[in-house]
């Protein structure tokens, strides 16, 4: 019997009639990818293939030649400033508009799903991908990335929710196994995921490459289960690309869609599963009855192929990069510029860094620079290019011609910061500097000059050794396309800082939580810190920092008064309405960023100092005052409850703290909260952490409450889901590895061809058995085999599998 798979607005037939005809075989099929960014299509049911493309802060569109890591290019689309820039902004609104804007460019070039967003909290400033992720702060990464996902899915496109879950750090991202406590992962990796799935309900979540407490995400029953049962979850989950590991037990935890195209290797296994029936066919129905909601929801957008407004999306990545933009010092009121006596000094003034390497790289339709943009400014500026790219020998003529010309100027703006091999995916960074002959050039300067303003890029916090010295910082992050333009609309100022930072800078790497135990070893990577991530971390134990979260300052000032504690009462749904007066007594119109932190002394359980419960950016003329009100959901101060597996509010006082960062508290008022949740019983939940990015390794597994994994690979024990990174020192995989990392590698970098230069190190930590996946490849599993016998110094059995081939 022939089905029709209708479309919507004719009758839709029903799913479950589709799936009763269906064969196993071709049920299947619809469980992996069709090429690299379609799903397949099924002509006999009229069901069509759907198509998916990176994200998030821009739609990268390959139409050519696929790959995911943007070493081919795409088509052009508009960059918008990249996950950790429109963070800063802590605006709603405009980040809701932005992905509506995403939507719009996807709706055009017949883009269902787009692979964002990803929301990875920052345990380490060192992940080579935080420029793609919002913040340290669980709670700010939920608030903008349901604000994000509910613009997007307004156009009817999908959202794809990433990289589900603890998939914070790039090193070995494909194997390592994130060991972490059922607290922490609650509170601090899983929170953001939680909110946005139950908030937006995200058309689908990417489970991540990496394992998660013993388990690979993609087949972890345990994590997947939260998602569909506990959170209610109604999408699909898509593997990340060639995450896989065995497709049977993926399907089996959850995962819809194996994405890219396995030419049926995947499919059959599913085919074999159901015969032999490891897996139910209800399973199978149950998994394909999703995608097929989604593939009729999403063909059946009315929407599909309309066309945008190019330049309203132009202005709208101008208008996120100012929003975003955070100015860190401003002594002597140096800025906004008064004088007409400028030198503009640093490559990046005309060669922006506005977006980070990877699957994120878009194409972007224009790049604005500082340079030009201040000549159509009408500001004739002298400039000076002042270092390379990659540190020369030309640098020291470089640093003295720029010297030159800043003596005798009025302000010397220097545009430094990270260069593009410092962030992409599938690295991390080793060090917290910016490169050396940057930091040279600007202490060269303030020799000559000291009326110095440091305008930053980079997606990551970074050190600034001259910071006491120079007057100015201005930290424009990724700003996309825009970034110059917006960078000299603030320095101009034409447009009033009002970014804040989403996550702390710390003096130095020492000083970060997690120093000892990043990026882990060969096999593991044990989060020892535990819920101490970011200010949580920096706040309670008193650390000092650069600056801290929550930081930016702003051409006015405001100031706070009046939280009025009558005016806070609780409501029947548990909620507590906060309100507070703010004022600009400045005289330019500015926006403030007002935060709300919660604390709880006197816990029967561990706390960090305090945690941002909400916040709200308003803008408010010189002079006017506002009163600010604000609602704060008690459920939302729940710790979770290992003993319960529950999230728990505790009865008792709470501090209400009305703040411009973590660290500058304006005002505070205290509450009592009644709660009928169940307390924790065992003391040694109480139990306070001494030195947190020292703890040790039996505190933690006492913490983690089961044995923890072996640390280290034990020789002769090589599989398919090693990684030639892992097995380096083994003797026939030593010189593969040093030839790609440390001469093939090396190369690229020097050619400043970043995406290649990260492909290599990907393939070196990526599991053997995806060597042998895709259609084309030269290698069979037989040569495989031999290669991991070679390895475990199997040596003629090796020998004979790679000469055999099959
Ligand atoms: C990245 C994902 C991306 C996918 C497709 C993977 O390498 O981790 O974020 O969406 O490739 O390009």
């Amino acid at each position: 019997m022939l089905i029709i798979f209708v479309k919507r607005g004719t009758m839709m037939l029903d799913k479950n009639t589709i799936l009763k005809d269906m064969a196993i075989e071709e049920k299947a099929s619809l469980c992996s990818g069709g090429d690299y960014w379609h799903t397949k299509e099924l002509k006999k049911y009229n069901i069509p293939r759907l198509t998916m493309s990176d994200g998030p802060h821009g739609l990268r569109l390959q139409l050519k030649q696929a790959d995911n890591l943007g070493i081919n290019e795409s088509e052009k689309a508009t960059c918008f400033p990249s996950g950790a820039t429109i963070c800063n902004s802590w605006d709603v609104d405009l980040i809701y508009k932005m992905g509506e804007a995403l939507g719009e460019e996807c709706l055009k070039n017949n883009v269902h799903i787009l692979l964002g967003l990803g929301i990875n909290i920052k345990r380490s400033p060192l992940c080579g991908r935080n420029f793609e992720y919002f913040s340290e702060d669980p709670y700010l990464t939920s608030k903008m990335g349901i604000a994000y996902i509910n613009g997007l899915q307004s156009t009817g496109v999908g959202a794809c929710l990433k990289h589900f879950a603890a998939n914070n750090q790039e090193e070995r991202r494909r194997v390592i196994n994130a060991i972490i406590d059922e607290r922490t992962l609650r509170e601090i990796y899983l929170y953001a995921f939680e909110h946005i799935v139950k908030e937006t309900q995200p058309i689908s979540v990417m489970s991540a490459y990496n394992k998660l407490n013993g388990r690979y995400c993609t087949e972890n029953k345990e994590l997947l289960d939260m998602l569909k049962n506990e959170w209610e979850h109604k999408g699909i989950v898509i593997t990340d690309w060639g995450a896989e590991n065995n497709r049977v037990e993926g399907l089996i935890a959850g995962n819809e869609l194996e994405m890219p195209a396995t030419n049926g290797k995947s499919d059959l296994q599913i085919v074999q599963a159901v015969k032999e029936k490891v897996v139910s066919e209800e399973l199978l129905d149950e998994r394909v009855g999703r995608l097929l909601d989604i593939i009729d929801k999403l063909t059946s957008n009315e929407k599909l192929g309309q066309s945008y407004d190019k330049q309203k999306h132009f202005q709208l990545a101008t208008k996120i990069a100012e929003e975003s933009i955070v100015l860190l010092k401003n002594e002597d009121e140096i800025l906004p510029i008064k004088s007409k006596n400028i030198v503009v000094i640093g490559d990046m003034a005309k060669k922006p860094r506005y977006q980070g390497a990877g699957s994120s790289t878009i194409n972007s339709e224009i790049i604005e620079n500082a340079y030009d943009s201040f000549i159509s400014a009408e500001l004739k500026v002298d400039y000076a290019n002042g270092y390379s790219r990659l540190p020369s020998a030309g640098d020291k003529k470089l640093r003295k011609e720029a010297c030159e010309m800043a003596k005798g100027k009025d302000i010397v703006i220097v545009f430094a910061g990270l260069t593009e091999e410092y962030e992409s995916e599938g690295m991390d960074r080793r060090t917290l500097d910016i490169p050396t002959n940057q930091n040279k050039l600007i202490e060269d300067i303030l020799k000559v000059n000291k009326n110095v303003v440091v305008v930053l890029s980079g997606g990551a916090p970074v050190k600034m050794p001259w910071a006491h010295k120079v007057k100015a910082i201005v930290n424009g992050y990724l700003g996309g396309q825009a970034s110059g333009k917006a960078m000299v609309n603030v320095l101009m100022g034409k447009v009033n800082p009002s970014g804040k930072l989403s996550e702390t800078y710390p003096l130095k790497l020492k000083d970060t939580p997690s120093y000892y135990n990043f990026p882990g070893s060969n096999l593991n990577v044990e989060y020892r810190e535990g819920i101490y991530v970011g200010y949580r971390y920096y706040d309670t134990f008193d650390k000092e920092v650069l600056f801290p979260f929550g930081y930016g300052l702003s051409y006015t000032k405001f100031e706070y008064s009046d939280l009025r504690l009558d005016k806070i009462h609780m409501n029947k749904d548990g909620k507590i309405k906060l309100t507070v007066k703010v004022k600009n007594v400045g005289n330019m119109s500015g926006k403030e960023i007002v935060q709300i932190y919660v604390s709880k002394e006197n816990s029967h359980t561990y706390r960090v100092k305090h945690e941002l419960k909400n916040f709200q950016k308003v803008s408010l003329e010189a002079k006017e005052e506002k009163d600010i009100e604000i609602e704060l959901d008690v459920r939302n101060f729940a710790y979770y409850n290992i003993e319960e597996h529950m999230w728990c509010v505790e009865s008792g006082e709470y501090e209400i703290s009305v703040a411009a960062s973590s660290r500058d508290i304006k005002l505070t008022q205290k509450i009592q909260i009644k709660s009928n949740d169940p307390d924790l019983k065992e003391e040694k939940n109480k139990k306070v952490y001494k030195d947190v990015n020292k703890t040790l390794r039996k505190d933690f597994e006492s913490r983690y409450g089961k044995k923890l994994p072996l640390k280290k690979l034990k020789f002769m024990a090589a599989t398919a889901d090693n990684t030639i990174e892992q097995l380096r020192f083994r003797p026939i995989v030593m010189p593969i590895y040093i030839y790609q990392k440390y001469v093939k590698m090396k190369k690229l970098l020097k050619e400043q061809n970043v995406n290649k230069a990260t492909k290599v190190m990907m393939d070196l930590q990526k599991p053997l058995r995806c060597y042998v996946v895709k259609k084309d490849s030269k290698y069979t599993e037989e040569m495989l085999g031999g290669f991991i016998d070679l390895a475990n110094l199997r040596l003629i059995r090796g020998i004979k599998k790679i000469l055999n081939k099959k």
